[in-house]
């Protein structure tokens, strides 16, 4: 059998380091308070972290607004601590992903701050006298005006994020050679990868055309699987998925592989998938986060084609699958989930919104995960999805946080909900965002040990999908597979010198119990006599 690299079956958990793990009683997670958590990380059975960023940073995007991309901000520690935290990883047998941000500085960045007081020093970033019409992603325009050192008006510079966040000029040679530098400094500290934050986005349309869309993340309207023919293809917004991103991540490729066993990982909201899997050709990155699965919601017909075009897609390049549920900027699944409709996909969830059902939207958490630890591929989840954490969804306006909230003028809400810190015992206080009443009775203290905990069923089904090696098995759907009734079946098969294994996984997100053929139950917690209870999943034997 061919030795597969660590990340095409890895299970990959995110940590996001403010709402981590606070060392300190500051409210604010840090990076010797994730280092004082990776034995509970090694326990609970993932192969690697990887940490939104600790950079230096102003903070006005949580941290996605980076001023010196080499060093650690005060709020989370110190270089020596990164360092450490990179040693202590290993020593626990993980690898360690961290957080690259290549299409904005923060506008703190010494090279923004030469460019404001210099006109010879602005090629860096996109500086024009006439902005177009497009959009910032947190609202408003994405373009501002400076003043000149004299007091005169300036020109406007591009920022599809926050103000505070000044896009690069791709084009220039000075931006990529920073880049790939900054690359080898994390390298050489012996970080095993990065993860790529608007991989899409670093170069843009030539002539920087209108367009009258705010760039989001994916819209129903750019969901159309069925275009496959690459030829045909024009991207959807003139400031993505440009073709000229693809040489960066080969320069990128050439830097990786002067070191050994490292590997990328896009962040990247495009559409259809066949684009998404254009950056994980063989000599570009080796990961790409699959939204199309998270997006499909809790319904059977959507996983069922999001899980068939995501292997087709990947097989078409050869590169691994991977499969998420939620992330630092998605509401929790196990709130959206819970929501009337399961496959529902809002920005946010507020007082004033329908709730939650929190038990149903749990068990449905579970559910899916069952499905999603199962597929072969590698699986990344996001801290709190382990307790089956909610989402906070009354979250008081005056907390909030992210920039979206305050550019689009509370018309939205923003991510706030997802970003609430981790619990890790109940009375905790609270840190830099208030913890709904949920928290403390979902803390990990109050989980750890129990049998039948969320906690506790998460951990042996990540030793089960170890133990099956369902990561670098063999997929193919099942004779239970009926996703019309709501019933996603499907068995991975795994061969070595001991044998062949295969393990059936059989997910009933109907409201009906399924019968099913008897078999060795290796875990399923809504399993009994050959039956599937509703939003359950079970793993058999076969
Ligand atoms: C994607 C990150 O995940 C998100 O949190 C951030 O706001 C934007 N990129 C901008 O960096």
């Amino acid at each position: 059998m061919s030795k597969t690299p660590w990340w095409s079956h890895a299970v990959i958990y995110q940590i996001y380091p403010r709402s981590f793990a606070d060392s300190t009683g500051s409210g604010m997670g840090d990076l010797p308070g994730v280092i004082a958590k990776l034995p509970y990380l090694a326990e609970l059975g993932v192969d690697a972290i990887w940490l939104s960023p600790f950079y230096v940073s102003p903070q006005q995007d949580a941290g996605y607004d980076v001023a010196d991309y080499r060093d650690v901000d005060p709020l989370f520690g110190t270089l020596a601590d990164a360092d450490r935290l990179i040693t202590a990883t290993h020593e626990h047998g993980l690898k360690i992903i961290v957080d690259l941000v290549p299409n904005h500085t923060s506008d703190q960045h010494p090279w923004f701050q030469q460019a404001l007081g210099d006109p010879d020093a602005r090629d860096r970033y996109i500086f024009r006298d006439q902005p177009n019409n497009w959009l910032s992603h947190f609202g408003g325009k994405a373009w501002t005006q400076i003043t000149e050192p004299d007091g005169t008006p300036g020109p406007y510079y591009l920022h599809l994020f926050d103000t505070s966040q000044p896009d690069l000029n791709w084009e220039h040679p000075e931006v990529r050679e920073e880049f790939e530098n900054i690359l080898r400094f994390w390298l050489d500290r012996g970080v095993d990868g990065f993860r790529v934050d608007v991989a899409h986005g670093l170069v843009k349309q030539a002539g920087l055309p209108d367009h009258p869309h705010r760039p989001g993340m994916i819209t129903d309207a750019e969901l159309d699987h069925n275009i496959t023919d690459s030829d045909s293809f024009t991207p959807v917004h003139p400031f993505y998925d440009q073709e000229g991103v693809h040489e960066i991540y080969r320069s990128w490729h050439r830097v990786l592989e002067e070191y050994q066993d490292r590997m990328m990982v896009a962040e990247a909201w495009i559409s259809p998938l066949f684009r998404l899997f254009r950056y994980v050709r063989p000599d570009e990155m080796q990961q790409a986060f699959n939204f199309t699965f998270l997006t499909a919601g809790y319904d059977a017909q959507a996983l069922h084609e999001a899980i068939d075009i995501s292997f087709a897609e990947a097989h078409a390049v050869g590169a691994p699958v991977t499969w998420v549920l939620s992330n630092h900027d998605t509401v929790r699944h196990a709130s959206r989930f819970g929501l009337p409709d399961p496959t529902s996909y809002p920005d946010s969830i507020t007082a004033e919104d329908i709730q939650p059902d929190e038990a149903l939207g749990r068990r449905r958490a579970l559910a899916a995960a069952m499905i999603e630890l199962a597929l072969p591929g590698s699986a990344y989840i996001y801290q709190g999805d382990e307790l089956g954490l909610p989402e906070h969804t009354t979250l008081p306006n005056e907390a909030r946080q992210d920039p979206t909230y305050r550019r689009t003028r509370g018309a939205e809400y923003g991510r706030d909900g997802a970003r609430v810190p981790m619990p890790w015992r109940a009375g905790q206080p609270d840190g830099w965002l208030p913890a709904p009443e949920s928290y403390h009775r979902l803390a990990v203290d109050q989980q750890d040990g129990v049998p039948g905990s969320f906690l506790e069923t998460y951990r042996q089904l990540l030793r089960l999908r170890a133990e099956y090696r369902l990561g670098s098995g063999q997929f193919a759907w099942s004779a239970h597979h009926d996703p019309h009734r709501g019933v996603l079946a499907f068995t991975v098969t795994t061969e070595d010198h001991t044998g062949t294994q295969r393990v059936e996984v059989i997910a009933n997100l109907s409201d009906r119990p399924v019968t099913v053929a008897p078999g060795e139950l290796l875990i399923g917690p809504g399993y009994a006599e050959s039956m599937v209870e509703p939003d359950s999943t079970a793993w058999l034997i076969r």
